[in-house]
């Protein structure tokens, strides 16, 4: 047996025997698990930490990295909580994922109402990403430089008109945020990050136009799927097509915010269903080479977006309230300790 392959099956077998977590097993093969972190249960709650550092190799601040948390004033940051998390990444081995730098929503009261100029715009836009990246230089693994840019409605290049980046500077303004997101840290994976964009579409097709288009410059490393879905969802030849024209283009992708949602209450046949979902997803991931992490919108049903933003849905992640695994966690778990050949990495 190749000695890659020998460790690879010490490793799974002894993550089963002694139970120690996801993260073992993502780690066995070189897979990024992440998930995204509240920062209330994150400064309260011990048990929470623990599980962080115990099932995940990736984190993403769920707040406090946007606009309106990190940059609430024109002349003052706000870097608490984000420094908190780069922290315990570095003291417990994780890679962070920045999000976001740009994006249409959490924008601060003085950036929406202040009547800027196309040149004040840019100058803030400019100084906000400097700053902030400046700051975390070499220490954040991928940065979420523009988030929700493209729109199935937008202009003819299905740019989002109603985004305030947009109104204020044209579509110039993603361009101009990578460049600026690549001079401050060079060392950083760029990323453009959207939802629905993961089937080969309109939508991701005018992804992949501007992505191109970046990338013709070395302004842009990846492509972030969000991946808020809910039970109907299926991997099919419109996934693994357009995972495949990026790669193509010599870009990687990351699953930026899987999580999947449920009717609630949710019986037993839909959490089952659930953790076939989340297996789904994972083994996608797994067998795509340029698929180079999948990070979970959060991973207790305690703390998640889902129930406050789709009307009657919820339990769309892979512990309980109570922090028990889910099916969904044995799902995702059962994916990454399978010896298939082609899957490992
Ligand atoms: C969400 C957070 O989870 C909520 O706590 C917040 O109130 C709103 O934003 N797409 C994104 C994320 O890129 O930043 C969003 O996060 C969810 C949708």
């Amino acid at each position: 047996m190749q000695p890659k392959l020998l460790s690879l099956v010490c490793t799974v077998f002894l993550g089963l025997l002694v139970d120690d977590g996801l993260r073992s097993l993502a780690e066995a093969r070189e897979f990024r698990l992440g998930t995204a972190v509240s920062m209330m249960p994150f400064r309260r709650d011990d048990q929470y930490k623990a599980i962080l550092a115990r099932e995940f190799n990736v984190i993403v601040g769920e707040n406090c990295f946007k606009f309106d948390a990190i940059h609430p004033q024109r002349d003052r940051y706000e870097f608490r909580d984000a420094d908190a998390l780069v922290e315990f990444a570095s003291a417990n081995k994780m890679k962070i994922r920045g999000h976001t730098l740009i994006w249409h929503n959490q924008l601060p009261e003085w950036l929406k109402e202040g009547n800027l100029t196309r040149d004040e715009a840019i100058a803030a836009l400019t100084n906000h990403i400097e700053t902030v990246m400046g700051r975390y230089k070499g220490k954040i693994w991928a940065w979420d430089v523009v988030n929700e840019a493209i729109d199935q409605a937008g202009d003819p290049q299905h740019f989002r008109e109603d985004s305030f980046w947009y109104k204020a500077i044209g579509p110039e303004y993603v361009t101009i945020a990578f460049e600026v997101a690549r001079k401050a840290d060079p060392g950083a994976r760029l990323y453009y990050n959207d939802f629905d964009n993961e089937a080969k579409d309109e939508k991701s097709d005018a992804v992949y136009r501007l992505v191109s288009e970046l990338n013709q410059r070395k302004l842009v490393d990846g492509v972030g799927w969000q991946m808020h879905i809910s039970n109907a969802f299926k991997i099919g030849k419109e996934h693994r097509d357009n995972i495949r024209r990026l790669a193509a283009l010599g870009l990687e992708v990351s699953i930026t915010e899987l999580d999947v949602r449920l009717k609630l209450p949710a019986n037993r046949d839909a959490l089952a269903k659930q953790a076939r979902t989340y297996g789904d997803v994972m083994r996608f991931c797994l067998s795509e080479p340029n698929c180079k992490a999948i990070v979970l919108w959060g991973f207790t049903d305690m703390y998640s977006w889902v129930p406050q933003t789709f009307r009657g849905e919820g339990d769309a992640l892979i512990f309980d309230r109570d922090y028990a695994p889910k099916p969904a966690y044995g799902a995702i778990r059962e994916s990454l300790s399978k010896l298939t050949p082609g899957l490992s990495r």
